[in-house]
Order: C-alpha cells, then sequence, then structure tokens
C-alpha cells in the first residue's frame, strides 16, 4: 500500500528552497545508512536549528532495506519533535537513476526525488526527467533534475572525467521538464579524491563563471551542488595517523563552499566528509583500546564526532543554522 510523505510528517524542498536561494544559505543534504548516522544528522540539525534534507542513495536504500529506512526516516521527525524543535525535514532519493526506482521512493513516503539522467543524451534525459515530475507532482513530491555530470562515482555510475553544465541548456530544460530544482556540475566530483594538487597548492577554484551564467538564464531557480565535501584534513591527518591511508585527498575549500551556498545554490550535498569523521575516531578507538568490542564504544564516539561536524557546517559553511522556521 502506498504512504504519503505527508503521514510520515516529512516536507518537500518547495518552500525552504525559496528561503534559502532569498536568505543567501544553503540547506544541507546529508547521506545516511544507518542508525548512527541519522541520530547524529538529527541531533546536528536539530541543535543549530536548521532544516535538514535526509538523503538516501539507491545504495544506502539496498544497504538498510527499504521498509527500514522508512520508519527511520518516520522516527526522525518524531525524535525531532521531542527535543522540542519544529525542524522541516525532508526525505530525498540521491540520484534517482530510473522511474520505476523514483516512483517506488515516492510510494514509500520520500518527499523529494532527484532523477539522474545527466549521462543520458539530453533528450533522452529531458524526456526522463519530465516523466518523473509528472508523477512526483501529482503526490506533491519535489524533483531535482541534473545537466552536466561529475567525474567521480554517481552511485553506480562511475565517470572518469567531469562534463560542466552548459549554461545555454539550462532555461529549455527546466521549461520543457518541470523539474523544482537544478543539479549543476562547476567543477566538484563526489568522493574524497576531488582535485589533483601538488603539497601545499590551492585546490583549483570551482567555476562560478557557469554558476553566474545559469543563475542569469534562470534567476532564482534553485541549484543543487553535488560532491560538495570539504575532506576536512584534521580527518584525513587522523586516519592516517590511526592506519589510515588517505594521503592524496582533497576537496572542495569552504571558502567556495560559503560563496556557493550565498548565491543560488540552495541544497548542498555531502556524504564523504560524514564517512571521514566516523572513520577517523573509529581508527582512533580501535587503535588505542584493541581490547574493545562493543559497537557503542567506538559508534558512539564516531557519532558524537558527527554530530559537532555537522553543527560545525551548519553554522559556518552552509548558513542554515538557526533557519528552520519555514
Ligand atoms: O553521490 C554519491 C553519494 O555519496 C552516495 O554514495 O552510492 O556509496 O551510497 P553511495
Ligand atoms: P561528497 O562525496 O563530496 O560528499 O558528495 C556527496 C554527494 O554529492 C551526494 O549526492
Ligand atoms: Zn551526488
Amino acid at each position: 500500500m502506498a504512504v504519503s510523505y505527508k503521514d510520515l510528517g516529512l516536507v518537500n524542498t518547495k518552500e525552504g528552497f525559496q528561503k534559502a536561494v532569498k536568505g543567501g544559505y544553503a540547506i544541507p543534504a546529508y547521506n545516511f545508512n544507518n542508525m548512527e548516522q541519522l541520530q547524529a544528522i538529527i541531533i546536528g540539525c536539530a541543535e543549530s536549528k536548521s532544516p535538514v534534507i535526509l538523503q538516501v542513495s539507491s545504495g544506502a536504500r539496498k544497504y538498510a532495506n527499504q521498509t527500514l529506512l522508512r520508519f527511520m526516516a518516520m522516527g526522525a521527525v518524531q525524535m525531532m519533535k521531542d527535543m522540542g524543535g519544529s525542524i522541516p525535514v525532508t526525505l530525498h532519493l540521491d540520484h534517482g537513476d530510473s522511474y520505476d526506482l523514483c516512483k517506488s521512493c515516492i510510494d514509500t513516503g520520500f518527499s523529494s526525488v532527484m532523477i539522474d539522467g545527466s549521462h543520458l543524451p539530453y533528450e533522452e534525459n529531458v524526456a526522463l526527467s519530465k516523466k518523473v515530475v509528472e508523477y512526483a507532482h501529482a503526490h506533491d513530491v519535489t524533483v531535482e533534475g541534473e545537466l552536466g555530470v561529475l567525474a567521480g562515482i554517481e552511485d553506480e555510475v562511475s565517470h572518469e572525467v567531469s562534463h560542466y553544465t552548459k549554461p545555454e541548456e539550462v532555461e529549455d530544460f527546466v521549461k520543457k521538464t518541470g523539474v523544482d530544482s537544478l543539479a549543476i556540475s562547476i567543477g566538484t566530483s563526489h568522493g574524497a579524491y576531488k582535485f589533483k594538487v601538488k603539497p601545499g597548492e590551492e585546490p583549483p577554484p570551482l567555476r562560478f563563471d557557469i554558476l553566474e551564467e545559469v543563475e542569469k538564464r534562470i534567476p532564482g531557480f534553485p541549484i543543487v551542488l553535488h560532491g560538495a565535501s570539504s575532506v576536512m584534513p584534521q580527518y584525513v591527518e587522523m586516519i592516517n595517523k590511526y592506519g589510515g591511508k588517505m594521503d592524496d585527498a582533497v576537496g572542495v575549500s569552504e571558502k567556495q563552499l560559503r560563496k556557493a551556498a550565498t548565491s543560488a545554490v540552495c541544497k548542498i550535498n555531502i556524504d564523504t566528509d560524514g564517512r571521514m569523521a566516523m572513520t577517523a575516531v573509529i581508527r582512533k578507538v580501535f587503535a588505542e583500546s584493541p581490547k574493545e568490542f562493543d559497537p557503542r564504544k567506538y559508534l558512539g564516539p564516531a557519532r558524537d564526532e558527527l554530530i559537532k561536524m555537522i553543527k560545525y557546517k551548519n553554522e559556518n559553511v552552509l548558513g542554515s543554522a538557526g533557519k528552520a522556521t519555514y
């Protein structure tokens, strides 16, 4: 039987994105796959009073079980309420690659879906995105489309090189498909190895010229930035110190992300940073307490670190802290 997100206490992204674009901040979209990640997102966002998008990839859906995930999201909304806040929570499908997957998510309580047809020829991307929008809008679910391809791993689709978004396509795409937001490619990529830089060198800047051109063509339209982890140096250092090997890991600078957040970019996707924060702490516990075998003794501190990271990002990078008022 189909379940509406409204019965789960979730919201779509419509109102939140309008406020974020006008207010010059971005709503965080944090990926989760398990209970500790979800707890950290809820606590981090409730304590910093930030709206939040709980983001689920098809890999996460397979990993955690789709029914369990839905009940976890319901629990997240209730836990937020118990904490005394009224934080708007969106449950979003990340990188949906087919109409059937998007439909299945809409039918099982997602309030927002991404249809990622970015690897398809333009007209096929338009046709697929339009089909998803028609079903989604009939259920008051919002849809994120994508133009341009990010390098790295997009769920199960891997791209060796990125293709920047062509600004001349965006107006036509948005008009023909009816999508509610658009992910664009301006130089970010997924994962922990976003740029190749020599020690001491800064990574190259994002293509803000493309973003500005997009904004001119579709003024005020909500833009999404994928691959937006900073690959925080303290976690790279900690992982390497306690037996890991992530020497060449480099992400997007916080300065660049702050600049993006003040523009029409109203959703910033973060997965890698959360994975690294937890891994760093788990490695430390294992290295310092080799006799420990209670998962709560390493997952607990990992969760605490993730809460700290999320609050830091909401407050200092995305500007979403204190904005949970819609
Ligand atoms: O865009 C990719 C996200 O980080 C999700 O990653 O497919 O490994 O769950 P995943
Ligand atoms: P990161 O790998 O930079 O965290 O990007 C995550 C993302 O874009 C999820 O869709
Ligand atoms: Zn992504």
